[in-house]
């Protein structure tokens, strides 16, 4: 944020939904009559409103979901700010229509996802919280040719299903790092310079899962993509793959998936997201063959400060210097937006 700090009288009323660095809530408090909840409370759909109450933006992150019924109870909301790069926590056609503009919180967060997804699927397939449980349970008596053997990543084939930014700094940490052949799905085929800089090679969904030794979920959840591994899908992988999810839990069906690795359809996941989180799928807790965190893909300190600065910038960008979004996710109707804008 550069502008100067308007006149506190005038300046536009904000609500930060959940906890957030401590440094970004400073600087919005230079611009903003912030309400804040550093105390981390979690709000029903109802309490949200409540605080939103005269308020003309909202800094959300993934948890808080921005549909008609929270709309129409906020008339003053024009802006709601995501502090997630995913932001299917937003119903953005009942934003649009709204007059309300949204944006998320792209590329500040993409390296460190990628990271992240590549240390999920070394820990997948080289078993390692499988191998630090069977030490912890004093299992481990002597070394045996064949104790905890896993499959290799170097070399192997990787297919990434999801293909943007985040898919594409896996890409090239997977051809570039670890000499891994790299097939990927997405809804469009990208550019061949962006292609041969990933080293990667566009293949159809079937051919995809019936190649990969590994498999990573990278793409963003909409009703279209609900699902879009469950039963049919884990029965074309090979029954050695790796299946590794840093995307949106309903992306898998959670369900099929524990009665595939039950199974021995596929030898393991990799799983950050799930559906219904917080809650995890009972039977997936159950198995030894996956490992299991909670939604961690972003969560370093400066990609975390990163990300909701992002999202001040935009309260700022358009709360204060009166201009569009950084990085939005809509255009609100124009005729809406003047009519909520007024009001
Ligand atoms: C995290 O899941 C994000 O969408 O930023």
């Amino acid at each position: 944020m550069t502008m100067p700090a308007a006149n506190p009288a005038s300046q536009p009323a904000i609500l930060v939904a959940r906890a957030i660095p401590p440094q970004v809530l400073a600087r919005l408090q230079q611009y903003f009559q912030v309400q804040d909840n550093q105390d981390d409370v979690q709000w029903s759909a109802t309490e949200l409103a409540q605080q939103l109450q005269g308020k003309q933006g909202l800094l959300a992150t993934g948890s808080e979901r921005i549909d008609a019924a929270l709309l129409a109870a906020c008339p003053q909301l024009r802006m709601v700010a995501n502090m997630a790069v995913g932001f299917n926590n937003f119903d953005v056609p009942a934003m649009t229509a709204a007059g309300v503009l949204g944006s998320n919180a792209p590329d500040v967060l993409t390296q460190t996802t990628a990271d992240f997804g590549f240390a999920l699927l070394m820990a997948t397939a080289r078993r390692i919280t499988e191998g630090e449980h069977y030490l912890r349970r004093g299992q481990w008596q002597r070394w045996r040719y064949d104790m905890l053997v896993g499959a290799e990543v170097h070399g192997s084939t990787l297919g990434i299903i999801g293909m943007g930014r985040i898919g594409q700094a896996i890409a090239r940490r997977a051809a570039h790092g670890f000499g891994m052949r790299v097939l990927y799905h997405n809804r469009s085929r990208l550019p061949a310079e962006v292609e041969e800089q990933c080293a990667a090679h566009y293949t159809s969904k079937v051919d995809l899962l019936r190649q990969a030794d590994h498999v990573m979920l990278v793409l963003p959840y909409t009703a279209e993509n609900h699902h879009c591994i469950a039963a049919p899908e884990l029965a074309l992988m090979q029954p050695t793959a790796t299946l590794v999810n840093i995307a949106r839990g309903g992306i898998v069906d959670d369900a099929a998936l524990a009665q595939a690795l039950r199974q021995g359809q596929i030898a393991a996941a990799g799983l950050d997201v799930f559906e219904g989180e917080p809650q995890v799928h009972p039977d997936l807790l159950a198995l030894s063959n996956v490992v299991l965190t909670p939604h961690i893909a972003s969560a370093t300190m400066p990609t975390r400060i990163a990300m909701a600065q992002l999202a001040a910038d935009n309260l700022h960008a358009v709360l204060v210097a009166g201009q569009e979004p950084l990085t939005p996710v809509n255009q609100a109707d124009p005729v809406a937006r003047a009519r909520r804008w007024a009001g």
